[in-house]
């Protein structure tokens, strides 16, 4: 990282001491850093600590003369390599959300053309709220990176998500940020996806019951991460659309995190267009139909409580419907435990997407090795529009992405020579 040039944003919140051992770090490992610090944050931490450790002027205030011909805010927020927001307010991500720019953290991360990286820190009720869920969705569909917060003991004394992320994973998440390929480029060093852009949704989704519980699923996100890793490195630009999984962020790849079945929906919907999107995601069938606020309480004696199920939206059936919208090419996975290949085929049709990927996972599906989830291996079919069925031997979830990526690629390439230089969504992207 040495060279390399952060603007931190220090919004007002108890955990702006931690973003000063944030700055130690950065500036030992040759980092240099300037601070916008906002009228709340310097509640909490003094501009003379944020201009000691940086060594640079602090910047606080919007029409500051001295402030604007030294520097001026644009120049401010362009002249870094990245932006982190540490701790980043409920109230400043709504703004972020909003395009508000009324005064200079607002104005310098509604200016830059950097990426920016945000370190959310607050009470756990304000971060759940579908209020900061949103805005959160909404700034990561945008290309907005995150990490954290972390479930924890916080300082109001309530215990929940809500703990700005540790200062090791702050700078891990720079790092990692500062030596990715740069927004916007379309391709990592070429690749036969060039130029494409490609959606992936990977993992299960998690439905609230209550603050404390959900319903999930086994999946892993395994396979759905290894093809979004498989077709970047064919050169594709990916948005990676993850629920709640343990599985690293394939590097070079745009993640968005979700943990809903409708904030899923929300993200891919906001990532288009795409050129390609595959459904990887073990989305849940149902959600439930008004989730407790408080948890739900256990009394002696008393009956277990009943939960009514509302369904949740088909993301891949919406992906797959017409409209000006569509990715050229969708492609489901079947997860089945009987007569594979016939119900997959059912899968297709029902779903209206173009290819669907069929793996079995009954306990002795998998070539007897067991069902797929959470395991290194897939065995699966792979059913085309024209009804074909191929055969995939038992490979690594690797190599099956890789298979896959390659096999997407060359469809891509027929497709584009067979309508010799026509668009391949005849209503052509709804956003040029
Ligand atoms: O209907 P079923 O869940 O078996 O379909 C599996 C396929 O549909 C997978 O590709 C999965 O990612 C996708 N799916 C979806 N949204 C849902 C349910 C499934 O995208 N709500």
């Amino acid at each position: 990282m040495r060279g390399k040039r952060i603007l931190l944003v220090v919004a007002g919140g108890i955990a702006a001491y931690k973003t000063l051992e944030v700055i130690r770090r950065l500036r030992d490992a040759g980092v240099s850093v300037r601070c916008i610090l906002t009228r709340a944050g310097s509640q909490f931490v003094t501009p003379l600590s944020l201009a000691a450790l940086t060594g640079e002027p602090v910047h606080e205030d919007l029409f500051s003369l001295t402030g604007e011909t030294e520097m001026g805010h644009i120049r401010l927020s362009r002249e870094a390599d990245l932006v982190v927001v540490a701790p980043a307010t409920a109230d400043l991500m709504a703004k972020m959300a909003g395009g508000h720019a009324n005064d200079l953290a607002s104005t310098a991360l509604l200016a830059t053309d950097k990426p920016v990286l945000l370190c959310p820190a607050m009470n756990p009720a304000m971060w759940s709220h579908p209020a900061t869920r949103a805005n959160v969705v909404l700034l990561e569909s945008r290309g907005i990176h995150r990490v954290g917060p972390n479930p924890g003991d916080m300082a109001c004394g309530e215990e929940g998500e809500g703990r700005l992320a540790e200062p090791a994973e702050i700078l891990a998440a720079i790092n990692r940020l500062l030596t990715m390929a740069p927004p916007g480029s379309e391709s990592v060093g070429g690749g036969s996806l060039a130029g494409r852009h490609a959606l992936v949704t990977s993992g299960p989704t998690h439905e609230p019951i209550d603050p404390v519980r959900y319903i999930a699923n086994r999946s892993s996100g395994k396979q759905g991460h290894a093809i979004a890793a498989a077709l970047a490195n064919l050169g594709a630009r990916v948005t990676l659309v993850s629920g709640p999984v343990h599985e690293p962020d394939p590097p070079g790849v745009l993640v968005v995190r979700v943990t809903t079945a409708r904030d899923m929906l929300a993200a891919c919907e906001a990532a288009l267009p795409a050129d390609l999107a595959v459904c990887a995601a073990a989305v849940a069938d149902w959600a439930v139909d008004g989730p407790a606020l408080q948890k739900m309480k256990k009394t002696p004696g008393g009956a277990p409580p009943t939960i009514a199920l509302r369904p949740n939206p088909d993301i891949l059936a919406t992906l797959s419907a017409t409209g000006p919208h569509r990715p050229t090419l969708v492609v489901g996975f079947a997860a089945e435990t009987e007569r594979v290949v016939e119900h997959a085929r059912d899968k297709r049709r029902r779903k209206g997407c173009d290819w669907i990927l069929a793996n079995d996972v009954s306990a002795n599906g998998n070539q007897g090795r067991g069902g797929a989830f959470g395991a290194s291996e897939n065995t699966v079919h792979l059913i085309t529009d024209d009804g074909a069925v191929e055969e995939w031997p038992t490979m690594d979830k690797d190599q099956v992405a890789e298979r896959l990526a390659e096999r997407l690629a060359d469809h891509l390439a027929r497709l584009r020579r067979d309508t010799s230089g026509r668009p391949e969504n005849p209503g052509g992207p709804i956003f040029p």
